[in-house]
């Protein structure tokens, strides 16, 4: 399984990078609102300190805007990878880049059908968010199971990336249904670390070594 980290924080996709654990990197336009830098410029960074896919979204409506954006994205650096919105137009849009050699996330997905039509359209990753979702009482992890369940009966080269991740149930349950790609904000990722039996063992341990004889 890969973990992508969905945010535009350079230190910490940096620090991620450093232990191994971080696959690749999605941004869209509220987070790179959020980094208070310029796309190009903070995509462009990232890019080159990630060994994966790094996810730039535009803000086009039609086919040719799209195609026309993610030509340009794509030549900000080898790895980056066009979202184009789960509408018509961006599935046109997904087609024709793939065609030029340029990989494509669909984003905002909802439905299974919109994963179905994602992959047929040649995407390289589709992006169900899980997390709006459970937003409005439906259940994100079962668009997941539903999504992974149809890919496995066919051989779409499409990679589902859980995307709208809000907790570390979302990252377990995600491997366990055998999800591609979790992207995960920064917040979520600190907690996966952690266990309070994990911090009391260590604690007990030091104490009882400065009681042990020496
Ligand atoms: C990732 O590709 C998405 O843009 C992101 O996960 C959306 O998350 P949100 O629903 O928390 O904004």
């Amino acid at each position: 399984m890969k973990f992508f980290l969905d945010t535009a924080d350079v230190g910490k996709i940096k620090a991620a990078v450093e232990m191994g654990m971080c696959d690749g990197v999605t941004t869209n336009p509220t987070i790179i609102m959020k980094s208070g830098r310029g796309q190009r410029e903070v995509v462009r960074e990232i890019a080159a300190l990630v060994p994966g896919p790094v996810s730039v979204e535009g803000i086009s409506e039609d086919a040719d805007g799209m195609v026309k954006e993610g030509t340009e994205f794509a030549k900000w650096a080898k790895n980056i990878v066009v979202k184009v919105p789960m509408t018509k137009e961006g599935l046109k849009a997904a087609r024709i880049l793939e065609k030029k050699g340029i990989k494509t996330n669909v984003t905002l997905v909802f439905s299974a059908n919109q994963a179905l039509l994602a992959a047929k359209a040649g995407a390289s990753y589709v992006s169900p968010f899980v997390g709006r979702l459970d937003d409005i009482s439906e259940d994100g992890m079962q668009l997941i199971a539903d999504i992974m369940e149809i890919f496995s009966n066919y051989e779409f080269k499409t990679e589902v990336i859980v995307a709208s991740v809000r907790d570390p149930v979302h990252v377990v349950d995600a491997a366990r249904m055998g999800a591609h790609i979790a992207t995960i904000p920064p917040d979520v990722f600190e907690k996966l670390f952690r266990h309070p039996l994990t911090d009391r063992g260590i604690a007990q341990f030091k104490e009882d070594y400065a009681k042990s004889k020496k």
